[in-house]
């Protein structure tokens, strides 16, 4: 079965990675002694360990403990370019990655040490790997709008260092219609717009993220099948999906990968792509999503090449470079 080395092989494009979601348990410990913190976890197995989430949020708190070793302009540098080996190594040769500035900003550090380190390990990526990699700075959405607002004044002096704006975070309770007002100002400034929406949230999530943010991709989406005017919506505008399975797996969205229903979304003529999310706290990165995802759902060659080409028709790569890929 030569389907494996294909999934492994072909060229492919990650859209959803939050680059903190990528910092693996031993980076967290060797952060920490180097920034003279104290973890309340003993090891790295006893870390690892914790790693057991119900939902959402019971990932979200672990996930957010984690990213509190980042400190230096070198530590978010680090955690990315550790992450871009593990994506050469998948065959990832374009990367979009969100950022949460929020997260350490709120602890004191500066918005330019986060952009300044996560944007060299972009430019280095593409020089020692052939990566090509941009950043997409993420709003946490159980915060405020007037705190987002403060978080895109504090970043548009690193305006080139960015392509884009997201909404991440616990998402029910907080619908995309909370941030209408900075995402239509991130528009104006020119910015490429996404959103999460319909992970855990429902259909009507998924409905104004698209007609009130006006994002141009769906971070997760899954909850769209349950709306099949939606599904209508989705397949009509070719707005894209970036599906993250063992993501979904870890936090109980589906009850085991066969369930999964990226297959039927694809199938339904959706523009599904395969993401990792966030691989150090899920199990897996590109190609474990990938082979792990065909194996549980039964999926063939042909459905490969299709969301290979997905993830690039997806990517914000500009047209003139797309033709290098597609
Ligand atoms: N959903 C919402 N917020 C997140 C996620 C996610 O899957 N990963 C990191 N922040
Ligand atoms: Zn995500």
């Amino acid at each position: 079965d030569r389907l494996p080395d294909l999934l492994r092989l072909m060229p492919k494009a990650e859209l959803h990675i939050h680059i903190e979601g990528s910092l693996e348990p031993e980076l967290i410990f060797a952060l920490a002694q180097r920034n003279g913190i104290v973890l309340p976890y003993a090891s790295v197995d006893e870390l690892r360990s914790a790693y057991a989430f119900t939902n959402l949020q019971s990932f979200l708190d672990i996930y957010y403990a984690g990213a509190s070793v980042l400190i230096q302009e070198q530590d978010f540098y680090d955690m990315a370019h550790a992450y871009f080996v593990k994506a050469a190594a998948d065959n990832v040769v374009h990367a979009e990655l969100f950022f949460d500035p929020q997260t350490h900003t709120a602890r004191g550090v500066a918005i330019e040490t986060v952009i300044k380190g996560l944007h060299r390990a972009c430019v280095d990526a593409q020089a020692e790997l052939g990566v090509s990699a941009s950043l997409i700075l993420c709003f946490l959405r159980h915060l405020s709008e007037e705190k987002a607002f403060e978080t895109l004044e504090q970043a548009l002096p690193y305006r080139d260092k960015f392509i884009g704006v997201g909404l991440d975070s616990g998402e029910v309770g907080n619908p995309p219609e909370k941030f209408a007002r900075v995402f239509a100002r991130c528009r104006e400034l020119g910015l490429h717009l996404v959103a999460h929406a319909g992970e855990e949230g429902p259909p009507a999530y998924i409905w104004t993220a698209l007609d009130v943010l006006k994002v141009e991709r769906i971070d997760h989406g899954v909850q769209a099948i349950k709306d099949p005017a939606l599904m209508q919506r989705l397949a009509q505008d070719r707005i894209a999906l970036t599906v993250c399975p063992l993501s979904n797996l870890k936090l109980c969205v589906f009850p085991d990968l066969a369930q999964h229903n990226l297959r039927q979304l694809l199938d339904a003529g959706l523009a599904i792509t395969i993401n990792s999310d966030d691989p150090a706290y899920f199990g897996g990165y590109m190609n474990d999503n990938f082979t792990q995802t065909f194996a549980a759902v039964g999926m063939d060659a042909e459905h490969a090449y299709t969301l290979a080409r997905n993830s690039f028709e997806a990517s914000f790569i500009d047209k003139a470079t797309l033709g290098h890929y597609i």
